[in-house]
């Protein structure tokens, strides 16, 4: 997919669809005031004689439309002006992709993106065009038999911008948006295959591949031996039970200066989840092959941030196992030595995401990172907390969460920051190892958060619980790529 900037004056050029948005009570924007104007008030006519409304969302395609300016139109409702906003201008851009990719125009004009949005620069206008056109692409790598639909002719999009000086942060956003978009459709490819394809050694070869395709990154897969040798006790206890062999990735991006201080981003890769000897319920226990979302996650972060060629160092940690039931299998009441030396009661083999996530948050220590954040579908308290609207944040260091909120919040993918405290890490007591897994039904989410950060030793760190966030159930069933697009924002923020 190409995409370009362009501003007023060239906007001569003939387009075989012109994107235009229409408020709530049907007006047409200045910006399609000549386009109206050149097709002979085509445009007004069909709104004033109530054929769209402009409610949010909805879209018309108006197909040929002769030798004009513009082939085709497509209008795109805009919804009211006082709800007008950033999830809003997303909502319509991405009906109108979804249109736009169903019709036969082989390149649009979004006259769209010239629009003011309260609170949204030229940068992000352009941004969320290019998220929108690359998330509105992607399909998932399904194994029906039945064939394809054929692949949308759309070849280029332009964005137009109201003038000269928006033209050059429209074209970042434009390069930043379609690298989001990759990003984020390598992180839902992961997740989206099935456990029976997506191993720890799976996870071990993307991530080699990574290495391949950018010289900037260096990847390292430890085995079991390894981890053995570094005294990963607690990450092993929860491999036992399984016949994969478990994995740890060690990707290395290096676009920074020499020496300084990478961002560390360690990512839960749990395969599938059957909760190990603590079983799961049958019902829904297919998504937690979703489990690993955290891990993809830092795959499609650091694809993203490689293809930018982003100025800043960032190291991605990830623990990669299944969590079965077997005769070897770790059962409830044993207890194990973490790479800290910390003594863990597992009380719950279901909690193993804790397990997995404390060692390899010790191993990042090495790194000397300037932050680490980890990234975990890690509590279903936290999905009864949040939903799926928002991640949970919790961190021990006030400006790094708040440069992710604020990150969630530009990137429209947004966190809420839940406490962190020592109440809560009262909650983990055993009377038989140093603390235990699991801290009982209430504030999960945040004994969850307490078990990880008795491991952090001082290093600046956040935890992002992204259960609700991370995929879709139901008939939508399916990965949704986040949080690529707020880690992508917080590394730019920090380059
Ligand atoms: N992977 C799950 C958390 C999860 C639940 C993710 C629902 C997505 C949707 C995690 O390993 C888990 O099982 N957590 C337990 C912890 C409990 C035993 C303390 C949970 O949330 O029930
Ligand atoms: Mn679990
Ligand atoms: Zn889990």
């Amino acid at each position: 997919m190409e995409f370009q900037a362009e501003t007023r004056g060239s906007r001569r050029a003939r387009t075989e669809c012109a994107v235009v948005g229409v408020r709530d009570g049907g007006t047409l924007p200045p910006v399609a005031a000549s386009l109206d104007k050149a097709l002979g008030g085509r445009l007004s006519r069909v709104i004033g004689q109530g054929d769209f409304s402009g409610r949010l969302g909805e879209t018309l395609l108006l197909p040929d439309l002769g030798s004009g300016p513009a082939a085709r139109v497509l209008l795109v409702g805009l919804g009211a002006v006082k709800s007008w906003s950033r999830r809003s201008y997303r909502r319509a851009l991405a009906a109108a992709t979804q249109a736009l990719l169903r019709s036969g125009a082989r390149d649009a004009l979004m006259l769209i993106a010239a629009e003011h949005v309260p609170d949204v620069d030229p940068y992000y206008r352009a941004r969320f065009v290019a998220e929108a056109v690359g998330g509105g692409r992607y399909q998932i790598p399904d194994l029906k038999t039945a064939r394809r639909p054929a692949p949308p002719r759309l070849k280029r999009v332009r964005v137009a911008c109201a003038d000269r000086a928006e033209l050059a942060a429209a074209k970042r956003g434009l390069a930043h948006g379609a690298a989001v978009a990759a990003g984020s459709a390598l992180t839902r490819d992961l997740a989206n295959l099935p456990a029976n394809v997506c191993t720890p050694s799976y996870l071990g070869t993307v991530a080699k591949r990574l290495a391949r395709e950018h010289r900037t990154i260096r990847t390292r897969v430890l085995g079991t031996a390894e981890l053995k040798r570094l005294g990963m006790g607690a990450f092993l206890s929860v491999t036992h039970g399984s016949e994969e062999p478990a994995r740890l990735l060690v990707i290395e991006y290096r676009g920074g200066a020499r020496g300084a201080a990478p961002v560390a981003l360690v990512g839960k890769g749990v395969t599938f989840d059957s909760g190990g000897i603590s079983l799961k319920d049958p019902p829904g226990m297919d998504e937690m092959k979703f489990d690993m979302t955290g891990a993809a996650s830092v795959l499609g972060t650091l694809k993203a941030i490689a293809l930018l060629g982003a100025p800043i160092n960032v190291v991605g940690i990830v623990p990669a196992c299944e969590n079965m039931p077997s005769g070897r299998a770790t059962k409830p009441g044993d207890i194990v030595r973490s790479m800290s030396g910390q003594t863990i009661e597992i009380l719950n083999t279901d909690a193993e995401g804790r397990l997995i996530l404390c060692d390899a948050l010790t191993y990042s220590r090495r790194f000397r990172p300037a932050a680490v954040i980890d990234i975990a579908t890690l509590t279903g308290a936290c999905v009864v907390a949040l939903g799926q609207h928002m991640s949970a944040v919790m961190s021990n260091d006030e400006a790094l969460a708040a440069a992710l909120l604020a990150a969630g919040r530009r990137a429209a993918d947004p966190c809420w920051r839940l406490p962190l405290a020592d109440e809560y890490g009262e909650q983990l007591k055993s009377n038989f190892a140093d603390f235990a897994n699991v801290g009982g039904r209430e504030g999960g989410a945040v004994t969850a958060a307490c078990f990880l950060w008795k491991f952090v030793d001082g290093m600046k760190w956040a935890h992002l619980d992204i259960a609700g966030t991370a995929y879709l159930s139901g008939a939508n069933k399916g990965s949704t790529g986040r949080p690529v697009p707020l880690l992508v924002d917080y590394l730019l923020s920090q380059s």
